[in-house]
């Protein structure tokens, strides 16, 4: 990543700093922080620290939620604010959206720390809006973008902003980076990627980026649903891309693509009606439409396991079945401890992406993994090839 670096910052003493950090968080209840998943917020604070540690004051910059332009109080970054504050021990007082017209920087004391209301409360944020994000720019002097998580998206308080300010890449940011390019580019052999979740969509991409030099591609959930559905096994009501049909099936002529050898299968409203299913080498009907699979079966798990025992690089992404429920948490949970144990000292373990976190962290081996991304869409987009806007940005204001 060719970029001014917070090394590289000059004398901000009695400076603002806008810094541009992801504290997008899930809620555990309406404009409630969800204690369990605060891993960008906590990767976000020795940025806070090292900027007014140079004697300058900071404003966040931060969006929370989709309010699509709406100020929706339950995405009001005030309790985020309040979270942030108890944890670097400062008030944090959230400056309304309003300033904004004044076209000129508030007045901050060194030290002190505010955060602009949700920048999202505003349509300019999701547009890339010039006039936005000049009004975003007036508020201080310098530009810091730490939030590596929404690089992928062409916005204000991201792009647009650049062009006003000298601007620098945070640590966090610059790590991510240089991690996950690494991986992507030269993955120390033997390579293992495990893939869970949903979306066909964002993770074929990464499949096809990766296959050249993974030595498997281990998939699970929605993703190995719709490839079991695209070859004529009936899924009955588990969650598939039927648009996916055609790149599914073309997948499957390769041989490092790996696909569960059983699942557990359970009634769609029932959670204590559940089964288990060995999928079966010719296509079959492997559940009626009341049920649907929502996990990777132990025989999976063994199988998947042997393999990540022996990897030096592994990157893991999304949960291996519905993680959120029980008993259907059972398969994320084991391959957790795998991937954990594995990565303790022996491989490389790249993780990232909310439920996988949250399933390490459940299982206490967060920190027996490498480098724990904070990106979920951003470091799927990285590892799939594509250039993120918002690290272009930076690195053309190289100077
Ligand atoms: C994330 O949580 O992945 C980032 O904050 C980006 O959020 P978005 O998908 O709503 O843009």
């Amino acid at each position: 990543m060719k970029c001014q670096r917070l090394s590289q910052l000059p004398d901000i003493r009695g400076k603002t700093v806008l810094l541009r950090l992801d504290l997008n968080v899930p809620q555990s209840a309406p404009g409630v922080v969800g204690h369990e998943d605060d891993w960008k917020i906590q990767k976000s604070l020795p940025t806070i620290e090292h900027i007014l540690s140079r004697g300058a004051s900071i404003i966040i910059l931060t969006h929370w939620g989709r309010p699509k332009g709406r100020a929706v109080p339950q995405y009001s970054v005030e309790p985020i604010a309040r979270f942030v504050g108890r944890l670097i021990k400062k008030n944090i007082n959230v400056l309304p959206l309003a300033i904004l017209k004044n076209k000129t920087a508030p007045h901050m004391q060194e030290g002190h720390v505010a955060m602009l209301e949700n920048v999202r409360f505003n349509t300019g944020e999701d547009k890339n809006d010039a006039r936005f994000a000049r009004s975003l720019a007036a508020l201080g002097s310098v530009y810091v973008n730490d939030a590596f998580a929404v690089c992928h998206r062409v916005a204000a308080s991201v792009v647009g902003i650049t062009k006003h300010l000298p601007s620098f890449a945070g640590d966090q940011l610059y790590l991510e980076v240089s991690v996950l390019e690494q991986v992507r580019e030269r993955p120390r052999q033997p390579f293992e990627v495990i893939m869970g979740g949903l979306k066909f969509e964002t993770k074929i991409p990464v499949i096809r980026r990766l296959l050249p030099r993974a030595r498997h591609i281990m998939l699970s959930g929605g993703l190995s649903s719709t490839i079991l559905a695209s070859l004529g096994y009936g899924v009955g009501a588990s969650e598939i891309d039927h648009a996916y049909f055609k790149q599914a099936r073309a997948l499957m002529k390769d041989k490092k693509i790996m696909l569960p050898a059983d699942v557990i299968i359970g009634h769609k409203h029932n959670r204590g009606d559940y089964h288990h299913a060995r999928i079966p080498i010719a296509p079959a009907t492997l559940c009626s439409s009341a049920y649907a699979i929502y996990d990777i079966g132990p025989e999976t798990v063994r199988r998947y396991s042997q393999f990540i025992k022996k990897a030096e690089t592994i990157v893991w992404n999304g949960p291996l079945g519905l993680f959120e429920d029980r008993p259907y948490d059972q398969g994320t949970l084991a391959i957790a401890r795998v991937v954990a144990a594995r990565s303790k000292g022996h491989a490389f373990g790249v993780v990232g992406g909310g439920e996988t976190v949250v399933a390490l962290k459940r299982t206490h081996t967060l920190h027996w993994v490498d480098h724990v991304s904070t990106g979920g869409g951003a470091m799927l987009e990285y590892l799939g090839g594509a250039d993120l806007p918002g690290i272009s940005a930076l690195e053309q204001k190289r100077v």
